[in-house]
């Protein structure tokens, strides 16, 4: 674990930065499964690599966390964050989870055939489980800022 000893912006401002860096996968995967017209094999494949792509950032980013024991951190300075510190590392494996079921559905259809490039799923199906990833991603990213500048008593004026 880090030894912190003061109130430490550049934790929060790489904590900042690792989440922009998350939230610009996340939107290149918005706008990959957003282009007009049919979902071909070659945009399924486009998908797929996007979501492969932020969910290998993503487990890359929650151990980065974990390891360096920020969270941890925070809870040594305020005891009462401990729950929410439980819960919202809680939430890394659901968070992966998530994104492990859209991956399956973007693989074509076993119907025997050649090419058949119709996936498991069907293309909306795949962007609601998506959306409400991102938006589950993204409420997570919140509540760790949130309980970080609590702890860290650092307002970066990003809570109302
Ligand atoms: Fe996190
Ligand atoms: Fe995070």
């Amino acid at each position: 674990m880090a030894s912190i000893d003061r109130a430490d912006p550049v934790i929060l401002g790489h904590l900042l930065a690792e989440h922009r860096e998350l939230f610009n996968l996340l939107q290149n995967v918005r706008s990959t499964l957003a282009e007009p017209g049919e979902p071909t094999a070659e945009r399924q494949q486009a998908v797929t690599a996007s979501i492969e792509f932020l969910r290998n950032h993503l487990h890359d980013h929650f151990e980065q966390e974990e390891g360096e024991g920020f969270l941890e951190e925070a809870v040594t300075r305020v005891p009462r964050l401990s729950s929410s510190a439980v819960s919202i590392i809680g939430e890394h494996q659901t968070l992966l989870a998530q994104l492990d079921r859209i991956i399956p559905m973007l693989k074509p259809k076993p119907t025997g055939a050649d090419e058949d490039p119709t996936p498991a799923a069907s293309w909306l199906q795949i962007d609601r489980e998506f959306e409400a990833f991102a938006e589950h991603m993204q409420a997570h990213e919140r509540r760790e800022l949130i309980l970080v500048q609590e702890g860290y008593n650092e307002d970066l004026g990003l809570v109302e």
